[in-house]
């Protein structure tokens, strides 16, 4: 009896750290779907309410330490759009990446791009957090979730151990520690604020920070 109650109380709090849930960042004031892992691993996402033509979303992905968080737009690693992302002392670097097989993914290159939000991107005492407008994220050829879908699985993985590059997106990543794919309900992305905080990106510049 003592058992089955341990048990049942474990598995209903791992169950919970891995149902994305809404999530209002206190910073940028945005609220996310967000995935929670233990390990301090999270990624949010924000949609417009009505509109199934849409390419955009907001972002927000972070960690504990200095290691990288990554996701696939797409739920599975390969032939999918990723995105990875991890801090450089009070900024954050990121980039897409994709690949074929189970193999360290390259770079994308594509219309999407990252502007990232100020005033969501930062680090404190616990985490670092980056947030940004994903412009043109949403693509048709299958290797994301689309604007038409009720529900998306979205692929997680992420590694305590900074890239040797941290200043450089392009930067070779080692394998992930842990990964899995989560199922978001996107009805619980969708915000008719969408508009007011997609104007808090910035318009994409030529740095370090993303690309
Ligand atoms: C850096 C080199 C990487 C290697 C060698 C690698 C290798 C692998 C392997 C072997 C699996 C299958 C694991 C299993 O079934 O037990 C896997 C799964 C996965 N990987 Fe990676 N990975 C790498 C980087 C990444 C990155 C950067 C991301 C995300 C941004 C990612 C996302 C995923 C996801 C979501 C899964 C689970 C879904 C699936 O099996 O397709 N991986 N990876």
């Amino acid at each position: 009896m003592k058992f089955s109650t341990v048990l049942t109380g474990a598995l209903a709090s791992l169950a919970a750290a891995q149902t994305p849930a809404p999530y209002t960042d206190p910073k940028s004031g945005i609220t996310f779907n967000t995935l929670q892992q233990s390990s301090g691993f999270f990624f949010g996402l924000a949609l417009p309410a009505n509109d199934t033509s849409n390419t955009d979303f907001i972002a927000t992905i972070g960690g504990k330490g200095t290691g990288w968080s990554g996701v696939s737009l797409g739920g599975g690693m390969t032939n999918k759009l990723l995105i990875v992302a991890w801090p450089n002392a009070q900024a954050a670097v990121s980039s897409f990446r994709k690949v074929a097989n189970y193999s360290p993914p390259p770079v994308a290159a594509g219309t999407f791009a990252q502007l990232p939000i100020a005033n969501g991107t930062y680090v404190n005492a616990t985490h670092w957090t980056y947030t940004f407008l994903c412009s043109k994220c949403i693509q048709s050829d299958g290797t994301t979730f689309k604007a038409s879908d009720t529900a998306a699985g979205i692929g997680f993985a992420w590694n305590a151990n900074a890239p040797a590059q941290k200043t450089d997106p392009a930067a070779g990543v080692r394998q992930h520690t842990a990964q899995g794919i989560a199922a978001f309900d996107l009805s619980k992305a969708k915000s008719d604020k969408f508009a007011t905080w997609k104007a808090y990106a910035a318009p994409k510049v030529a740095s370090a920070f993303s690309r």
